[in-house]
């Protein structure tokens, strides 16, 4: 589950119009919802709110059982490591292969028994279908496959929230399709995703909630049956 309430966010720096204003909206467990508005709007400023990377300057924003209020710094690795994110630059390990850009933070967070690591990032990379280019670097990828080797990784951990800011921004409609249908795999498996976008049309084909944002406040909050538009 994901809670606004009463969220207002203003960065520090003269003159600025608060980036988000009075956002109250719950996103429930498992739901597929996206968040929809125009550059500026305030998406990534929400997402970071989730992640906990900014914290509302009024209101309270609570995730899984983490509230903004009361979180202690200390609790934050452990509420990052409950959440994948997928970002619209796919920010992969330009040195390392697809196999290793996954392998590293299952490494990182002290899994280092081989046959273990091997097995999670081959089921991984099997579930985005790029279990034949796990020895390719990013380089030799196409835009889909980066991506879906940044999905894979946001996957390593088996969160129950998944993030996503612009992540078709880069991609042709084919490879969007194709990354859209991973993250409704996700959801189908019971996690929350939330993905941030200015195409409407995307959200009109797989949105179970569309929630517009204009000038950082709620405009729209849309419940769609799927494949009747917005
Ligand atoms: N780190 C920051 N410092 C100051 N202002 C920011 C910062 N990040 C975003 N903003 C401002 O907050 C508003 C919302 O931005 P953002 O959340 O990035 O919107 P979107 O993702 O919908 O394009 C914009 O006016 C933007 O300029
Ligand atoms: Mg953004």
């Amino acid at each position: 589950m994901i809670g606004f309430d009463h969220v207002h966010l203003r960065y520090p720096g003269p003159g600025h119009e608060p980036a988000l204003e009075d956002v109250h909206v719950e996103v429930p467990t498992g739901q597929m919802a996206f968040l929809l508005g125009p550059s500026g709007a305030g998406k990534t400023s929400l997402l970071k709110l989730v992640t906990m990377e900014e914290r509302p300057t009024q209101g309270r924003v609570r995730v899984l059982e983490f509230d903004s209020v009361t979180v202690r710094n200390r609790e934050l690795p452990s509420l990052r490591r409950r959440i994948g994110m997928v970002y619209q630059d796919f920010r992969l390990l330009r040195d390392k292969t697809v196999f290793e850009n996954i392998a590293y933070v299952l490494r990182m967070t002290g899994v280092l028994d081989h046959p273990t690591l091997q097995r999670i990032v081959l089921r991984l990379l099997t579930h985005v279908s790029l279990y034949h280019k796990r020895n390719h670097f990013p380089d030799q990828l196409s835009g889909g496959e980066q991506q879906r080797t940044a999905i894979a990784r946001a996957l390593v951990h088996e969160p129950r929230i998944l993030l996503a800011d612009e992540p078709t921004g880069n991609l042709d409609t084919v490879s969007a399709l194709e990354i859209l249908e991973i993250f409704r795999r996700v959801h189908t498996a019971g996690a929350t995703v939330l993905i941030a976008t200015h195409d409407e049309s995307l959200a009109a084909r797989y949105a179970e909630r569309a929630i517009f944002l204009e000038e950082g406040r709620v405009v729209r909050d849309a419940r769609p049956a799927r494949g009747r538009g917005l």
